[in-house]
Protein backbone atom coordinates (compact mmCIF):
# COMPACT_ATOMS: atom_id res chain seq x y z
CA UNK A 1 0.00 0.00 0.00
CA UNK A 2 1.11 3.36 -0.99
CA UNK A 3 1.12 5.32 2.23
CA UNK A 4 2.62 2.35 4.57
CA UNK A 5 5.62 2.23 2.04
CA UNK A 6 5.86 5.86 2.64
CA UNK A 7 5.86 6.55 6.04
CA UNK A 8 7.86 2.85 6.87
CA UNK A 9 10.61 4.83 3.99
CA UNK A 10 10.31 8.37 5.25
CA UNK A 11 9.14 8.13 8.32
CA UNK A 12 7.45 11.19 9.80
CA UNK A 13 7.30 12.50 5.76
CA UNK A 14 5.76 16.17 6.72
CA UNK A 15 7.70 16.61 10.29
CA UNK A 16 6.02 16.39 13.54
CA UNK A 17 4.31 19.93 13.58
CA UNK A 18 0.58 20.26 12.78
CA UNK A 19 -0.41 20.84 9.23
CA UNK A 20 -2.36 24.33 7.93
CA UNK A 21 -5.66 22.96 9.27
CA UNK A 22 -5.30 21.79 12.32
CA UNK A 23 -3.37 25.25 13.16
CA UNK A 24 -6.46 26.92 12.08
CA UNK A 25 -8.96 24.63 13.70
CA UNK A 26 -7.45 25.47 17.08
CA UNK A 27 -7.95 29.19 16.00
CA UNK A 28 -11.55 28.66 14.63
CA UNK A 29 -12.12 26.88 18.17
CA UNK A 30 -10.46 29.51 20.45
CA UNK A 31 -13.60 31.99 18.55
CA UNK A 32 -16.18 29.74 18.43
CA UNK A 33 -15.97 27.35 21.20
CA UNK A 34 -18.08 23.83 20.89
CA UNK A 35 -21.20 23.78 23.24
CA UNK A 36 -19.36 20.69 24.68
CA UNK A 37 -17.44 20.80 27.55
CA UNK A 38 -15.40 18.02 26.31
CA UNK A 39 -15.72 17.94 22.21
CA UNK A 40 -15.50 14.66 20.54
CA UNK A 41 -13.65 14.54 17.27
CA UNK A 42 -12.86 12.05 14.82
CA UNK A 43 -9.69 12.36 12.24
CA UNK A 44 -10.15 10.88 9.28
CA UNK A 45 -6.97 10.08 7.58
CA UNK A 46 -5.43 10.84 10.23
CA UNK A 47 -1.64 9.53 9.46
CA UNK A 48 0.75 9.53 12.23
CA UNK A 49 -0.74 11.41 14.06
CA UNK A 50 0.49 15.19 14.39
CA UNK A 51 -2.93 16.95 14.08
CA UNK A 52 -4.53 14.38 16.94
CA UNK A 53 -1.44 15.30 19.27
CA UNK A 54 -1.66 19.12 18.56
CA UNK A 55 -5.36 19.24 18.52
CA UNK A 56 -5.19 17.15 22.01
CA UNK A 57 -2.35 19.77 23.48
CA UNK A 58 -4.26 22.67 22.67
CA UNK A 59 -8.05 22.62 23.46
CA UNK A 60 -9.75 20.15 25.71
CA UNK A 61 -11.19 17.27 23.93
CA UNK A 62 -11.76 13.34 23.19
CA UNK A 63 -10.19 12.17 19.55
CA UNK A 64 -9.65 9.25 17.95
CA UNK A 65 -7.71 9.23 14.93
CA UNK A 66 -8.12 6.82 12.20
CA UNK A 67 -6.22 5.14 9.52
CA UNK A 68 -6.30 2.12 7.31
CA UNK A 69 -2.20 2.36 7.13
CA UNK A 70 -0.75 0.01 9.96
CA UNK A 71 2.30 1.97 9.82
CA UNK A 72 0.72 5.08 10.61
CA UNK A 73 -1.32 3.74 13.49
CA UNK A 74 1.59 2.10 14.72
CA UNK A 75 3.96 5.08 14.56
CA UNK A 76 1.49 7.00 15.84
CA UNK A 77 1.03 4.78 19.05
CA UNK A 78 4.63 5.52 19.68
CA UNK A 79 4.10 9.22 19.12
CA UNK A 80 1.85 9.53 22.07
CA UNK A 81 2.45 11.67 24.80
CA UNK A 82 2.91 10.56 28.50
CA UNK A 83 -0.04 13.06 30.13
CA UNK A 84 -2.18 14.97 28.35
CA UNK A 85 -5.43 16.88 29.30
CA UNK A 86 -7.40 15.00 26.10
CA UNK A 87 -8.27 11.38 25.66
CA UNK A 88 -6.28 10.06 22.53
CA UNK A 89 -7.52 6.89 20.75
CA UNK A 90 -5.73 5.58 17.66
CA UNK A 91 -7.82 2.84 15.71
CA UNK A 92 -6.73 1.16 12.31
CA UNK A 93 -9.88 1.62 9.88
CA UNK A 94 -10.88 2.17 6.59
CA UNK A 95 -12.96 5.83 6.90
CA UNK A 96 -15.03 4.54 4.08
CA UNK A 97 -16.45 1.47 5.91
CA UNK A 98 -17.10 3.63 8.85
CA UNK A 99 -19.90 2.62 11.23
CA UNK A 100 -22.11 5.39 11.37
CA UNK A 101 -23.59 4.84 15.16
CA UNK A 102 -20.92 6.99 16.94
CA UNK A 103 -21.67 10.55 16.58
CA UNK A 104 -18.96 13.57 17.07
CA UNK A 105 -18.80 17.06 17.28
CA UNK A 106 -16.32 17.80 14.97
CA UNK A 107 -14.50 15.67 12.18
CA UNK A 108 -11.55 16.95 10.85
CA UNK A 109 -9.72 15.30 7.97
CA UNK A 110 -6.03 16.95 6.28
CA UNK A 111 -5.50 16.56 2.65
CA UNK A 112 -7.81 13.25 2.12
CA UNK A 113 -10.35 14.62 -0.01
CA UNK A 114 -8.66 14.69 -3.22
CA UNK A 115 -6.98 11.17 -3.12
CA UNK A 116 -10.81 9.68 -3.23
CA UNK A 117 -12.06 8.81 -6.34
CA UNK A 118 -15.68 9.96 -7.26
CA UNK A 119 -17.95 7.03 -5.76
CA UNK A 120 -15.58 7.10 -2.38
CA UNK A 121 -15.99 11.33 -2.78
CA UNK A 122 -19.88 10.84 -2.30
CA UNK A 123 -19.41 8.00 0.19
CA UNK A 124 -16.80 10.53 2.33
CA UNK A 125 -19.55 13.53 2.32
CA UNK A 126 -22.58 10.60 3.38
CA UNK A 127 -19.91 8.96 6.23
CA UNK A 128 -19.08 13.11 7.41
CA UNK A 129 -22.83 13.99 7.32
CA UNK A 130 -24.10 10.86 9.54
CA UNK A 131 -21.42 11.12 11.82
CA UNK A 132 -21.74 14.67 12.81
CA UNK A 133 -23.87 15.66 15.62
CA UNK A 134 -26.55 18.38 14.80
CA UNK A 135 -24.71 21.55 15.07
CA UNK A 136 -21.28 19.49 14.55
CA UNK A 137 -18.55 20.98 12.03
CA UNK A 138 -16.32 20.11 9.40
CA UNK A 139 -12.60 21.03 9.11
CA UNK A 140 -11.17 19.88 5.98
CA UNK A 141 -7.97 21.06 4.23
CA UNK A 142 -7.87 19.71 0.27
CA UNK A 143 -5.56 20.64 -2.48
CA UNK A 144 -7.30 23.51 -5.27
CA UNK A 145 -6.93 23.28 -8.89
CA UNK A 146 -4.36 26.40 -8.25
CA UNK A 147 -1.90 24.24 -6.62
CA UNK A 148 1.40 24.70 -8.27
CA UNK A 149 2.99 21.40 -7.38
CA UNK A 150 0.81 18.62 -8.69
CA UNK A 151 -2.02 20.32 -11.57
CA UNK A 152 -1.36 19.12 -14.84
CA UNK A 153 0.95 16.63 -13.94
CA UNK A 154 0.78 12.79 -14.34
CA UNK A 155 -2.03 11.27 -16.75
CA UNK A 156 -5.70 13.00 -17.10
CA UNK A 157 -8.20 10.84 -15.98
CA UNK A 158 -10.55 10.46 -18.29
CA UNK A 159 -13.88 11.72 -18.10
CA UNK A 160 -13.29 13.77 -15.69
CA UNK A 161 -11.81 17.30 -15.14
CA UNK A 162 -8.98 18.40 -12.62
CA UNK A 163 -7.97 14.68 -12.08
CA UNK A 164 -4.73 13.20 -12.40
CA UNK A 165 -2.86 10.05 -11.89
CA UNK A 166 0.89 10.48 -10.86
CA UNK A 167 2.37 8.63 -7.75
CA UNK A 168 -1.36 8.62 -6.89
CA UNK A 169 -4.45 9.30 -7.96
CA UNK A 170 -5.42 13.45 -7.21
CA UNK A 171 -8.55 15.43 -7.61
CA UNK A 172 -8.40 19.00 -7.63
CA UNK A 173 -11.08 20.57 -5.79
CA UNK A 174 -12.43 24.53 -7.67
CA UNK A 175 -14.61 26.58 -5.11
CA UNK A 176 -17.91 26.26 -7.00
CA UNK A 177 -17.45 22.27 -6.72
CA UNK A 178 -16.44 22.22 -2.48
CA UNK A 179 -19.46 24.44 -1.99
CA UNK A 180 -22.01 22.32 -4.21
CA UNK A 181 -20.51 18.64 -2.87
CA UNK A 182 -20.67 20.42 0.99
CA UNK A 183 -24.17 22.01 0.54
CA UNK A 184 -25.27 20.15 3.45
CA UNK A 185 -23.00 22.24 5.80
CA UNK A 186 -23.85 26.36 6.16
CA UNK A 187 -20.11 27.58 5.39
CA UNK A 188 -18.58 29.31 8.24
CA UNK A 189 -15.15 29.57 6.32
CA UNK A 190 -13.55 28.77 2.89
CA UNK A 191 -9.99 29.94 2.03
CA UNK A 192 -7.70 29.43 -0.27
CA UNK A 193 -4.28 29.19 1.07
CA UNK A 194 -0.66 29.00 -0.31
CA UNK A 195 1.89 26.74 1.65
CA UNK A 196 5.22 25.63 1.69
CA UNK A 197 5.88 22.13 2.86
CA UNK A 198 9.45 20.70 4.00
CA UNK A 199 9.56 17.06 3.61
CA UNK A 200 11.51 14.44 5.38
CA UNK A 201 13.96 13.79 2.09
CA UNK A 202 15.05 17.32 2.25
CA UNK A 203 12.81 18.42 -1.13
CA UNK A 204 10.03 21.30 -0.34
CA UNK A 205 6.72 20.81 -2.21
CA UNK A 206 4.71 24.45 -2.90
CA UNK A 207 0.69 23.66 -2.34
CA UNK A 208 -1.99 25.80 -2.47
CA UNK A 209 -5.16 24.23 -0.51
CA UNK A 210 -8.25 24.65 0.38
CA UNK A 211 -9.40 25.54 4.14
CA UNK A 212 -13.01 24.74 4.89
CA UNK A 213 -14.45 25.36 8.46
CA UNK A 214 -18.73 24.03 8.07
CA UNK A 215 -21.76 23.86 10.56
CA UNK A 216 -24.31 20.96 10.11
CA UNK A 217 -27.62 22.36 10.81
CA UNK A 218 -29.87 21.34 13.63
C1 LIG B 1 -1.81 12.57 2.56
S1 LIG B 1 -1.87 11.49 3.94
C2 LIG B 1 -2.46 12.64 5.18
C3 LIG B 1 -2.17 12.19 6.59
C4 LIG B 1 -2.57 13.18 7.70
N1 LIG B 1 -3.94 13.65 7.55
C5 LIG B 1 -1.61 14.35 7.77
O1 LIG B 1 -1.91 15.42 7.20
O2 LIG B 1 -0.54 14.19 8.40
C6 LIG B 1 -3.27 10.49 3.60
C7 LIG B 1 -3.60 9.46 4.66
O3 LIG B 1 -4.91 8.91 4.40
C8 LIG B 1 -4.88 7.53 4.71
N2 LIG B 1 -6.01 6.91 3.98
C9 LIG B 1 -6.21 6.88 2.63
N3 LIG B 1 -7.36 6.23 2.35
C10 LIG B 1 -7.89 5.85 3.53
C11 LIG B 1 -9.09 5.14 3.91
N4 LIG B 1 -9.95 4.71 2.97
N5 LIG B 1 -9.34 4.95 5.22
C12 LIG B 1 -8.46 5.39 6.18
N6 LIG B 1 -7.31 6.05 5.88
C13 LIG B 1 -7.04 6.28 4.58
C14 LIG B 1 -3.51 7.08 4.27
O4 LIG B 1 -3.13 5.86 4.88
C15 LIG B 1 -2.66 8.27 4.70
O5 LIG B 1 -2.16 8.10 6.02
Amino acid sequence: MHWDNEYKQQKHVWGKGPSELAVFTVDFFKQHPLPAETPRIIDLGCGYGRDVFYMAQNMRCSILGIDKSPEAIRMAEDGRPKKSKSEIKFERQDFLALPTGNKYDAVFTSNIYHLLRPDERIKFREIINSILNPRGMLFMSVMSVRDPQHYGIGTPVAGESNSFVDKVYLHLCAEEELREDFGFLSFKELQENPYDEPRANGETHHHMIWLLAGEKSS
